[in-house]
């Protein structure tokens, strides 16, 4: 299975593909994650994302393009992957579709997890993360366990001056693939506004 998730700041994107790639057996692969384990490293490619990430802007594609397409480039993900959060610009997009032609495999499905604007701030201000497991909570809609209560951390992004920014980013720039993908019969439209497992019933519904 060879995947994309696609989605605004907080649809859900990291939350199902957790479900998802358990489920496939199968790579989760997060540019954003990628990008932050580099910036906590401090990295060269760190070094060059930290600032536009905080300040809610994408960071260059040929930063990111190199960094994704090397990744899937691994063994582990010859047997397919689930990609969130790339690509997310038109160039990205088709540097995608050159390096998996030139690979000789070819995408699964697409999956568009679609949250009204109005409703993504609450579900971005109030996310935390476990540093040592990595896992994901919110503080209102999956508050965490209480061993992990006193150790989660928020995103540096995810102050409502950011969000704003990302949200703006991606109705200018990621917006604009889905009728790239739409167009060659691969995108699945998912309404992600729901609880969590409904959205997981949902896509395993959209999948087939
Ligand atoms: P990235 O990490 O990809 O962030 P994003 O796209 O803004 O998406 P998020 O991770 O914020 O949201 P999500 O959809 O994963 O939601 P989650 O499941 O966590 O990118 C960060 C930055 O890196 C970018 O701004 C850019 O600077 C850079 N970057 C990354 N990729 C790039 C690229 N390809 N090109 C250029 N730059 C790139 O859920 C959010 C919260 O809601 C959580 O608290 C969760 O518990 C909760 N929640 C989840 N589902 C539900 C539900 N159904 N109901 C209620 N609450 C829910
Ligand atoms: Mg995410």
């Amino acid at each position: 299975m060879r995947m994309i998730l696609i989605g605004p700041p907080g649809a859900g994107k990291g939350t199902q593909a957790a479900r998802l790639v358990e489920r496939y057996h199968i790579p989760h692969i997060s540019s954003g994650e990628m990008l932050r384990a580099a910036v906590a490293e401090g990295t060269e490619l760190g070094k060059t994302a930290d600032g536009f990430m905080k300040a809610g802007q994408l960071v260059p594609d040929d930063v990111v393009i190199g960094m994704v397409i090397e990744r899937i480039g691994k063994p582990d993900s010859e047997g397919g992957f689930m990609l969130d959060g790339f690509p997310r610009t038109r160039p990205q997009a088709e540097a995608l579709d050159i390096a998996l032609e030139r690979a000789g495999v070819a995408l699964d499905s697409v999956l568009l997890i679609e949250v009204p604007d109005d409703l993504i701030l609450e579900r971005i201000t109030g996310r935390r993360s476990d540093p040592q497991t990595g896992k994901v909570y919110h503080v209102k809609f999956n508050p965490p366990p209480a061993e992990a209560a006193g150790r989660v951390v928020q995103r540096s992004d995810d102050t409502e001056q950011a969000f704003g920014a990302r949200l703006s980013k991606y109705h200018s720039e990621t917006a604009p693939i889905i009728p790239f993908y739409d167009a060659k019969g691969l995108l699945r439209r998912v309404d992600g506004n729901a609880a969590p497992d409904q959205v997981t019933e949902r896509i395993l519904h959209a999948l087939g």
